[in-house]
This record gives structure tokens, C-alpha cells and sequence, in this order.
């Protein structure tokens, strides 16, 4: 068989690990489980599992729009969010497009554009953060996406409201815009982008969320995009069938309404930020601040080094190496217990 020659650019993707009996700090997830109105839910619904999920996944749209104050039209459901960036670069890159991202960001960008044929275009960050106006120079006829990370993996870094007003302003109205704001429900800043106001300027603008994180769900893989209605009949029209499935759709819809959750996951975000910068400050070890549910911090050493020896103390973090950070690692805000025993094995890494 003869593999298509763009395929073969296109590098494995390299997930956190998942060890047998330890703790995963590797993967940005919720350290307080799953939503318990969304568990309820699953049990409620398993025995509907014979049946195919609605293809429009319109409940769920009706509530997401109702918590943007938009209509169902402007929402996409997807599986997960990485499949509304493969809907994106399905709509719209053609072989030989470029499409424009930072250095340093998540890699799936890249994996939805080769998948078309699109060549990347990526400008560095600047002190960690998206550079908006290099990437914007790095836009040209040939560019049909644009990928923003906000706030950014792995740095955990942002870019405020004004920063994004006018960026959109200097982008060619038929360019896509996606701005990826899986983490943005951790985002503490007061400049923090309320991205949703630039849609009706901006039709070219596609929001991503996810449920993978605040809403601990990333294992039934429901995420979505927040689009004006031209964009998402686009995506709509490259989305495979039932591609959200029914479990996903029940328990994405409960967990909108389990506030009390939300509110905890939250507080232990808040907490652990606090906790952990103070610690890496005590151990001399320099940080992003971040608006996220994760640190990357710079451990002056082989990053694979570290990780070895924190899973060692029984944690599992994410080397940054693949992400061209050679000695940084990435850290999921865990539960107080878990940040301690983190802690305590990456001073135990250090000190080695
Ligand atoms: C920046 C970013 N976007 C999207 C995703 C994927 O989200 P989902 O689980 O909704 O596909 C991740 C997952 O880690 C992420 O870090």
C-alpha cells in the first residue's frame, strides 16, 4: 500500500502517561473525578446504549447556547475538541495552504492541517506568550487557518482581550480564526478575552471549548466549537455521522448543570496555583504564571530525567521535550494531596 505523501510528515502524537498505581499529572485532567450529576446521568442513560446518539446533538447545543447567550446554529458539538480542529482544517485547507500557529502550542494544530495537506507556518513565542503580531506577519494568500492557543499549552501563558481585538482586526476576512480555549474556564485574569463578544464582527472567528477539563469528562470525549452559522454548517458538513456518542451527550448536558461542581474544581484550581507557585519559588525553580490547570516550569535538567525520577515518587508529569523545551516539564494543578506528593518527589528529582 502506498501511504499519501503528506502522512508521512506528520509525527505520533505523544499523550501523558498513564502508569499503573500513579498518580497522572500528566494530562491537564480534573483531579476531583467526574462531574457526580454527570455519573448519575451514565447510569440513568446505560440502558439506551443500543440506540444510535442524535447526529444533531441539538439538546445539547440548545444548552450550550443558552449558556452563551447565542443560538444553536453557532455551536458545533465535536468529539472532543481535537475533532472541531480536524472539522476545521477539513472545511477549509486544500493542499498546499498554510496554515499559521505558535512554536510552542499544542500539536494537534499541526496533526488536523498535514492531515489536509496544509504546511505550517509558526512563529516563537514571546516570553512564553503567543506572539499575535508575528503570527499575523506570517499571514498571506496562501493562509487559510490561523490556530490561538488561550490560554496556551503548555505554557499556561495568555493574551489579553485587546491583544485579540486587534488581531482579528489585521486577519483577511476568509481566514478561519480558531481560538482554542480549552483551559480558558481556569482563566483568573480580568483582561482575560471575552472572545464570544468578537463574533458578530468577526465571522471568521471559531471558540473551541472542551468538557475534558473543568467538567472532568475527558474520557467521553465531548467538546465543542462557538461559530457563526456559516462556519458550523461548514464543519457540520465534514463531520463524520455519531461521531459525539450518547453517553458523551448525557453526561456533557448534566454536567452543565452540576454549578456545585464547577465551583469546587475552581477553588482546588485557585488553591493548588497558589500552593504549587509558592513552592517552586521556594525551590528556585522559574515558572510561566498561569491562567490554566497547569504549570510549566524549567527544571534545569533533561526534562526525561525528571520525569523518571518523579514517577519514581510515584507521579507521572509531562516531559516537555516534545513540545522543544528540553528541560521543562508539565504539571496538572492536582488535589492538595497530590501536589504535595508532587512536590516532594520533584525536590527528591532535584536534589539527585
Ligand atoms: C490546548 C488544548 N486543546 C484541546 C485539547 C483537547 O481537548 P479535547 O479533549 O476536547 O479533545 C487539549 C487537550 O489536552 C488541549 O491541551
Amino acid at each position: 500500500m502506498r501511504i499519501r505523501e503528506t502522512l508521512k510528515n506528520i509525527p505520533p502524537y505523544v499523550p501523558g502517561k498513564l502508569v499503573p498505581g500513579a498518580i497522572k499529572l500528566a494530562s491537564n485532567e480534573n483531579p476531583l473525578g467526574p462531574s457526580p450529576l454527570a455519573m448519575q446521568r451514565l447510569a440513568e442513560i446505560a440502558g439506551q446504549v443500543h440506540l444510535y446518539p442524535d447526529n444533531g446533538c441539538l439538546l445539547l447545543r440548545e444548552a450550550l447556547a443558552q449558556k452563551h447567550g447565542l443560538e444553536p446554529e453557532n455551536i458545533v458539538a465535536g468529539n472532543g475538541s481535537d475533532e472541531i480542529m480536524c472539522l476545521a482544517a477539513a472545511a477549509y485547507v486544500n493542499p498546499g495552504d498554510t496554515v499559521v500557529t505558535a512554536e510552542t502550542t499544542f500539536s494537534n494544530y499541526a496533526f488536523a492541517a498535514q492531515l489536509f495537506g496544509g504546511q505550517m507556518r509558526r512563529a516563537p513565542l514571546r516570553d512564553g506568550v503567543f506572539d499575535l503580531d508575528a503570527l499575523a506577519r506570517l499571514v498571506d494568500g496562501k493562509t487559510r487557518l490561523v490556530f490561538l492557543c488561550n490560554p496556551n499549552n503548555p505554557t499556561g501563558t495568555y493574551f489579553p482581550h485587546t491583544a485579540l481585538a486587534d488581531f482579528l482586526a489585521k486577519i483577511p476576512p476568509e481566514v478561519l480564526v480558531v481560538c482554542d480555549e480549552a483551559y480558558a474556564d481556569y482563566a483568573e485574569a480580568q483582561d482575560f478575552p471575552g472572545s464570544i463578544s468578537f463574533l458578530a464582527a468577526f465571522p471568521n472567528l471559531l471558540i473551541m471549548r472542551t468538557f475534558s477539563k473543568l467538567y472532568g469528562l475527558a474520557g467521553l470525549r465531548v467538546g465543542y466549537g462557538i461559530c457563526s452559522p456559516e462556519v458550523a454548517s461548514h464543519l457540520r458538513t465534514a463531520k463524520v455521522s455519531f461521531s459525539v456518542n450518547l453517553p458523551g451527550l448525557a453526561a456533557a448536558q448534566a454536567a452543565l448543570e452540576d454549578t456545585e461542581f464547577v465551583k469546587k474544581s475552581l477553588a482546588v484550581n485557585s488553591e493548588g496555583k497558589k500552593e504549587l507557585s509558592a513552592e517552586f519559588e521556594r525551590l528556585g525553580l522559574s515558572y510561566y504564571p498561569t491562567q490554566a490547570n497547569f504549570f510549566c516550569v524549567n527544571v534545569k535538567r533533561s526534562c526525561h530525567e525528571v520525569f523518571q525520577k518523579i514517577l519514581e515518587g510515584g507521579v507521572t508529569i509531562r516531559p516537555l521535550a516534545s513540545f522543544g523545551l528540553e528541560e521543562s516539564i508539565r504539571v496538572t494543578i492536582g488535589s492538595q494531596e497530590q501536589n504535595r506528593k508532587f512536590i516532594a518527589a520533584l525536590e527528591k528529582a532535584l536534589a539527585e
